[in-house]
Protein backbone atom coordinates (compact mmCIF):
# COMPACT_ATOMS: atom_id res chain seq x y z
CA UNK A 1 0.00 0.00 0.00
CA UNK A 2 1.34 3.57 -0.93
CA UNK A 3 2.00 5.71 2.02
CA UNK A 4 2.09 9.65 2.67
CA UNK A 5 5.13 11.13 1.72
CA UNK A 6 5.88 14.66 3.24
CA UNK A 7 8.41 17.00 1.63
CA UNK A 8 10.88 17.92 4.43
CA UNK A 9 10.99 22.14 3.49
CA UNK A 10 14.05 22.90 3.98
CA UNK A 11 13.41 26.59 2.75
CA UNK A 12 11.18 27.34 5.47
CA UNK A 13 13.70 25.59 8.23
CA UNK A 14 16.05 27.73 6.43
CA UNK A 15 14.41 31.35 7.13
CA UNK A 16 13.72 29.69 10.74
CA UNK A 17 17.17 29.22 10.96
CA UNK A 18 18.33 32.39 9.41
CA UNK A 19 15.89 34.19 11.92
CA UNK A 20 17.70 32.84 14.66
CA UNK A 21 21.15 33.82 13.25
CA UNK A 22 20.09 37.58 12.51
CA UNK A 23 18.59 38.04 16.17
CA UNK A 24 22.44 36.73 17.58
CA UNK A 25 23.95 38.72 14.91
CA UNK A 26 22.00 41.74 16.17
CA UNK A 27 22.69 41.29 19.86
CA UNK A 28 26.42 41.00 18.93
CA UNK A 29 25.96 44.27 16.91
CA UNK A 30 24.90 45.50 20.70
CA UNK A 31 27.23 44.33 22.57
CA UNK A 32 30.87 44.95 20.20
CA UNK A 33 29.16 47.54 18.04
CA UNK A 34 30.11 45.71 14.96
CA UNK A 35 28.47 43.06 13.05
CA UNK A 36 30.21 39.60 12.60
CA UNK A 37 32.22 39.58 9.48
CA UNK A 38 32.29 36.02 7.16
CA UNK A 39 34.99 36.69 4.89
CA UNK A 40 34.40 33.98 1.73
CA UNK A 41 37.30 33.73 -0.33
CA UNK A 42 36.81 32.56 -4.40
CA UNK A 43 39.56 31.73 -6.83
CA UNK A 44 38.75 31.51 -10.35
CA UNK A 45 35.40 31.55 -12.14
CA UNK A 46 33.74 28.33 -11.85
CA UNK A 47 30.26 29.72 -12.32
CA UNK A 48 28.60 27.15 -9.92
CA UNK A 49 31.11 28.38 -7.39
CA UNK A 50 30.49 31.91 -8.25
CA UNK A 51 27.06 31.06 -7.56
CA UNK A 52 27.25 29.82 -4.71
CA UNK A 53 29.80 32.89 -3.00
CA UNK A 54 26.69 35.34 -4.22
CA UNK A 55 23.96 32.96 -2.16
CA UNK A 56 26.40 32.83 0.43
CA UNK A 57 27.24 36.40 0.78
CA UNK A 58 23.45 37.35 -0.21
CA UNK A 59 22.27 35.61 2.64
CA UNK A 60 24.54 36.71 5.10
CA UNK A 61 23.47 40.33 4.71
CA UNK A 62 19.78 39.01 5.17
CA UNK A 63 21.07 37.93 8.57
CA UNK A 64 22.94 41.17 9.32
CA UNK A 65 26.48 39.35 9.31
CA UNK A 66 28.70 41.72 7.11
CA UNK A 67 30.00 39.25 4.58
CA UNK A 68 32.81 40.15 2.10
CA UNK A 69 33.94 38.48 -1.17
CA UNK A 70 37.32 38.07 -1.77
CA UNK A 71 38.01 36.99 -5.81
CA UNK A 72 41.05 36.12 -6.87
CA UNK A 73 42.62 34.65 -10.22
CA UNK A 74 42.46 31.28 -11.03
CA UNK A 75 46.43 31.54 -11.70
CA UNK A 76 46.73 32.32 -8.15
CA UNK A 77 50.16 31.37 -6.71
CA UNK A 78 49.60 29.23 -2.91
CA UNK A 79 52.03 31.84 -1.75
CA UNK A 80 49.50 34.98 -2.25
CA UNK A 81 46.24 33.17 -1.70
CA UNK A 82 48.33 32.14 2.08
CA UNK A 83 49.68 35.81 2.20
CA UNK A 84 45.76 36.67 2.31
CA UNK A 85 44.25 33.88 4.40
CA UNK A 86 47.26 34.98 7.15
CA UNK A 87 45.93 38.39 6.91
CA UNK A 88 42.33 37.65 7.43
CA UNK A 89 43.63 35.48 10.67
CA UNK A 90 45.25 37.93 12.33
CA UNK A 91 42.17 41.04 11.78
CA UNK A 92 40.16 41.15 14.87
CA UNK A 93 37.24 42.35 12.87
CA UNK A 94 37.08 39.09 10.87
CA UNK A 95 35.19 36.32 11.87
CA UNK A 96 34.87 33.73 9.91
CA UNK A 97 36.97 32.54 6.77
CA UNK A 98 35.96 30.39 4.07
CA UNK A 99 37.68 29.04 1.04
CA UNK A 100 34.99 27.93 -1.90
CA UNK A 101 35.92 24.69 -2.98
CA UNK A 102 36.77 23.40 -5.27
CA UNK A 103 40.03 24.76 -5.87
CA UNK A 104 41.86 24.77 -9.37
CA UNK A 105 44.02 22.15 -9.71
CA UNK A 106 47.66 23.40 -9.17
CA UNK A 107 46.26 24.63 -4.90
CA UNK A 108 46.34 21.97 -2.37
CA UNK A 109 42.57 22.56 -0.83
CA UNK A 110 43.87 20.67 2.51
CA UNK A 111 47.13 22.69 2.87
CA UNK A 112 44.68 25.99 2.32
CA UNK A 113 42.49 24.68 4.84
CA UNK A 114 44.94 23.70 7.35
CA UNK A 115 46.46 27.74 7.45
CA UNK A 116 42.65 29.03 8.20
CA UNK A 117 42.43 30.05 12.35
CA UNK A 118 40.23 27.36 13.66
CA UNK A 119 38.63 29.88 15.92
CA UNK A 120 37.31 31.22 11.97
CA UNK A 121 36.63 28.01 10.09
CA UNK A 122 33.05 28.13 9.70
CA UNK A 123 33.06 25.17 7.33
CA UNK A 124 34.98 23.39 10.08
CA UNK A 125 36.82 21.23 7.57
CA UNK A 126 40.25 22.35 9.50
CA UNK A 127 41.36 19.28 11.55
CA UNK A 128 41.35 20.81 14.67
CA UNK A 129 37.27 21.17 14.28
CA UNK A 130 37.01 17.70 12.65
CA UNK A 131 39.08 15.95 15.92
CA UNK A 132 36.69 18.09 18.23
CA UNK A 133 33.60 16.87 16.54
CA UNK A 134 34.57 13.37 16.52
CA UNK A 135 35.67 13.46 20.41
CA UNK A 136 33.14 15.65 22.32
CA UNK A 137 30.79 14.02 23.88
CA UNK A 138 27.45 16.49 23.48
CA UNK A 139 27.45 18.15 19.83
CA UNK A 140 26.11 21.58 20.77
CA UNK A 141 26.29 23.84 17.69
CA UNK A 142 26.33 26.90 19.63
CA UNK A 143 29.67 26.26 21.22
CA UNK A 144 31.39 23.69 18.33
CA UNK A 145 31.77 24.28 14.65
CA UNK A 146 30.02 21.89 12.70
CA UNK A 147 30.35 21.12 9.06
CA UNK A 148 27.47 23.14 7.22
CA UNK A 149 26.01 20.41 5.11
CA UNK A 150 25.46 17.85 8.01
CA UNK A 151 24.36 19.96 10.56
CA UNK A 152 22.01 21.28 8.38
CA UNK A 153 20.88 17.45 7.55
CA UNK A 154 20.87 17.15 11.82
CA UNK A 155 18.33 20.00 11.88
CA UNK A 156 15.83 18.88 9.27
CA UNK A 157 16.06 15.45 10.68
CA UNK A 158 15.38 17.13 13.85
CA UNK A 159 12.42 18.47 12.68
CA UNK A 160 10.45 15.35 11.61
CA UNK A 161 11.78 13.40 14.73
CA UNK A 162 12.43 14.41 18.56
CA UNK A 163 15.92 14.22 19.47
CA UNK A 164 14.65 11.27 21.55
CA UNK A 165 13.02 9.66 18.53
CA UNK A 166 16.58 9.05 17.12
CA UNK A 167 18.28 6.43 19.98
CA UNK A 168 18.31 3.51 18.31
CA UNK A 169 17.50 4.29 14.95
CA UNK A 170 19.13 2.31 12.08
CA UNK A 171 21.19 4.88 9.73
CA UNK A 172 22.74 4.56 5.94
CA UNK A 173 24.58 7.04 4.63
CA UNK A 174 25.74 6.32 1.43
CA UNK A 175 29.43 8.76 1.18
CA UNK A 176 32.49 9.06 3.24
CA UNK A 177 33.67 12.62 1.91
CA UNK A 178 35.42 14.83 4.80
CA UNK A 179 32.88 17.62 3.93
CA UNK A 180 29.15 15.55 4.41
CA UNK A 181 29.54 11.74 4.73
CA UNK A 182 31.82 11.12 7.20
CA UNK A 183 30.54 14.07 9.75
CA UNK A 184 26.99 12.99 9.13
CA UNK A 185 27.67 9.64 10.40
CA UNK A 186 29.69 11.05 13.60
CA UNK A 187 26.54 13.16 13.89
CA UNK A 188 24.01 10.12 14.03
CA UNK A 189 26.45 8.34 15.94
CA UNK A 190 26.04 11.24 18.49
CA UNK A 191 22.50 11.12 18.27
CA UNK A 192 22.55 7.70 19.47
CA UNK A 193 21.49 5.95 15.96
CA UNK A 194 23.37 3.09 14.66
CA UNK A 195 25.16 3.79 12.01
CA UNK A 196 26.76 2.68 8.86
CA UNK A 197 28.85 4.09 6.27
CA UNK A 198 28.40 2.67 2.90
CA UNK A 199 30.56 3.75 -0.28
CA UNK A 200 31.23 2.96 -3.84
CA UNK A 201 33.23 -0.40 -2.38
CA UNK A 202 30.09 -1.45 -0.28
CA UNK A 203 28.41 -5.01 -1.36
CA UNK A 204 24.62 -4.99 -1.81
CA UNK A 205 23.72 -1.25 -1.31
CA UNK A 206 20.03 -1.48 -2.28
CA UNK A 207 19.71 -4.27 0.48
CA UNK A 208 21.79 -2.30 2.76
CA UNK A 209 19.62 0.50 2.59
CA UNK A 210 16.06 -1.38 2.53
CA UNK A 211 17.47 -2.05 6.57
CA UNK A 212 17.91 1.76 7.61
CA UNK A 213 15.13 3.88 8.96
CA UNK A 214 17.66 6.70 8.20
CA UNK A 215 19.67 7.07 4.76
CA UNK A 216 21.52 10.26 4.12
CA UNK A 217 22.68 10.06 0.24
CA UNK A 218 25.65 11.96 -0.48
CA UNK A 219 26.63 10.43 -3.64
CA UNK A 220 26.93 12.66 -6.21
CA UNK A 221 25.25 10.90 -8.95
CA UNK A 222 21.90 12.17 -10.00
CA UNK A 223 19.01 9.63 -9.03
CA UNK A 224 21.04 6.92 -7.62
CA UNK A 225 18.67 5.60 -4.69
CA UNK A 226 16.27 3.64 -6.24
CA UNK A 227 12.04 3.52 -4.97
CA UNK A 228 13.05 0.09 -4.60
CA UNK A 229 15.85 0.46 -1.74
CA UNK A 230 14.04 2.07 0.55
CA UNK A 231 12.01 0.50 3.52
CA UNK A 232 8.80 1.83 3.84
CA UNK A 233 8.16 4.56 6.27
CA UNK A 234 12.33 5.67 6.20
CA UNK A 235 13.22 9.42 6.16
CA UNK A 236 15.64 10.37 3.66
CA UNK A 237 17.68 13.03 3.76
CA UNK A 238 18.91 13.46 0.10
CA UNK A 239 22.51 15.70 -0.32
CA UNK A 240 22.75 15.28 -3.77
CA UNK A 241 23.01 18.09 -6.26
CA UNK A 242 23.39 16.63 -9.77
CA UNK A 243 22.90 18.99 -12.92
CA UNK A 244 20.97 16.59 -15.31
CA UNK A 245 19.94 17.37 -19.38
CA UNK A 246 16.38 18.44 -19.95
CA UNK A 247 15.20 18.20 -23.95
CA UNK A 248 15.31 22.10 -24.11
CA UNK A 249 18.58 22.07 -23.35
CA UNK A 250 18.49 24.18 -20.14
CA UNK A 251 19.04 21.29 -17.43
CA UNK A 252 17.88 20.85 -14.45
CA UNK A 253 19.07 19.88 -10.74
CA UNK A 254 18.42 16.47 -9.18
CA UNK A 255 19.27 14.71 -6.11
CA UNK A 256 20.68 11.67 -5.53
CA UNK A 257 17.37 9.66 -4.90
CA UNK A 258 14.75 8.81 -7.36
CA UNK A 259 12.47 10.89 -5.96
CA UNK A 260 9.35 10.40 -8.00
CA UNK A 261 10.33 6.23 -6.71
CA UNK A 262 10.81 7.63 -3.25
CA UNK A 263 7.26 9.13 -2.92
CA UNK A 264 4.82 6.83 -1.37
CA UNK A 265 7.77 4.17 0.54
CA UNK A 266 9.50 6.77 2.55
CA UNK A 267 7.55 9.03 5.25
CA UNK A 268 9.97 11.98 4.67
CA UNK A 269 12.18 12.85 2.45
CA UNK A 270 13.91 16.74 1.56
CA UNK A 271 13.53 17.57 -2.22
CA UNK A 272 15.86 18.54 -4.09
CA UNK A 273 16.52 21.60 -4.63
CA UNK A 274 14.89 23.24 -1.55
CA UNK A 275 15.67 20.35 0.80
CA UNK A 276 19.24 20.46 1.96
CA UNK A 277 21.17 23.06 0.14
CA UNK A 278 18.82 25.22 1.66
CA UNK A 279 20.12 24.18 4.79
CA UNK A 280 23.28 24.30 4.06
CA UNK A 281 23.83 28.46 3.95
CA UNK A 282 21.37 29.02 6.76
CA UNK A 283 24.21 26.83 8.58
CA UNK A 284 26.87 28.86 6.96
CA UNK A 285 25.74 32.14 8.80
CA UNK A 286 24.81 30.30 12.34
CA UNK A 287 28.62 29.07 12.35
CA UNK A 288 29.51 32.61 11.72
CA UNK A 289 27.89 33.93 14.88
CA UNK A 290 28.91 31.16 16.92
CA UNK A 291 32.67 31.78 15.68
CA UNK A 292 32.31 35.36 16.79
CA UNK A 293 30.50 35.29 19.90
CA UNK A 294 32.94 32.32 20.72
CA UNK A 295 35.92 34.43 20.20
CA UNK A 296 34.61 37.94 21.57
CA UNK A 297 34.50 35.12 25.48
CA UNK A 298 38.03 34.76 24.49
CA UNK A 299 36.62 30.83 24.05
CA UNK A 300 37.77 28.98 20.80
CA UNK A 301 34.71 27.24 19.12
N1 LIG B 1 23.21 20.28 -0.61
C1 LIG B 1 24.41 20.82 -0.30
O1 LIG B 1 24.50 21.88 0.29
C2 LIG B 1 25.64 20.06 -0.66
C3 LIG B 1 26.86 20.30 -0.04
C4 LIG B 1 27.97 19.50 -0.36
C5 LIG B 1 27.82 18.53 -1.34
N2 LIG B 1 26.62 18.38 -1.98
C6 LIG B 1 26.40 17.34 -2.99
O2 LIG B 1 26.42 16.09 -2.31
C7 LIG B 1 26.95 15.09 -3.17
C8 LIG B 1 28.13 14.43 -2.47
O3 LIG B 1 29.11 15.42 -2.20
P1 LIG B 1 30.54 15.03 -1.63
O4 LIG B 1 31.35 16.27 -1.58
O5 LIG B 1 30.39 14.22 -0.40
O6 LIG B 1 31.06 14.09 -2.84
P2 LIG B 1 32.37 13.20 -2.98
O7 LIG B 1 33.50 13.77 -2.20
O8 LIG B 1 32.54 12.97 -4.45
O9 LIG B 1 31.97 11.82 -2.28
C9 LIG B 1 31.04 10.96 -2.88
C10 LIG B 1 30.92 9.73 -2.05
O10 LIG B 1 30.00 8.87 -2.71
C11 LIG B 1 30.54 7.57 -2.80
N3 LIG B 1 30.11 6.88 -4.00
C12 LIG B 1 30.39 7.18 -5.28
N4 LIG B 1 29.83 6.27 -6.10
C13 LIG B 1 29.20 5.38 -5.31
C14 LIG B 1 28.47 4.20 -5.57
N5 LIG B 1 28.30 3.73 -6.81
N6 LIG B 1 27.96 3.52 -4.52
C15 LIG B 1 28.14 3.95 -3.27
N7 LIG B 1 28.84 5.08 -2.96
C16 LIG B 1 29.37 5.76 -3.98
C17 LIG B 1 32.05 7.77 -2.86
O11 LIG B 1 32.67 6.57 -2.43
P3 LIG B 1 34.29 6.39 -2.39
O12 LIG B 1 34.73 7.13 -1.16
O13 LIG B 1 34.47 4.93 -2.29
O14 LIG B 1 34.81 7.00 -3.65
C18 LIG B 1 32.24 8.94 -1.92
O15 LIG B 1 32.42 8.52 -0.59
C19 LIG B 1 27.29 15.82 -4.46
O16 LIG B 1 26.17 15.73 -5.34
C20 LIG B 1 27.46 17.27 -4.04
O17 LIG B 1 27.20 18.18 -5.08
C21 LIG B 1 25.54 19.11 -1.65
Amino acid sequence: MLRMTKLIDGGLHAEVLTEDTRRRAESFFRRHARKPRLDVILVGDNPASASYVRTKTKMAAEASIDGRLHRMQDEVSPGDLLRVLRSLNEDPNVDGILVQLPLPSDLDPQMVIEVIDPAKDVDAFHPINVGRLFTVNKVDPTVLLVPCTPLGCLLLLRSVIPPAGLTGKSAVVVGRSNIVGSPMARLLTNANCTVTIAHSKTLDLPGLCRTADIVVAAVGRPEFIRGGWIKEGAIILDVGINRVPTPDGKGKIVGDVATAEAIGRAAFLTPVPGGVGRMTVACLLHNTVTAAEMRMKGKSP
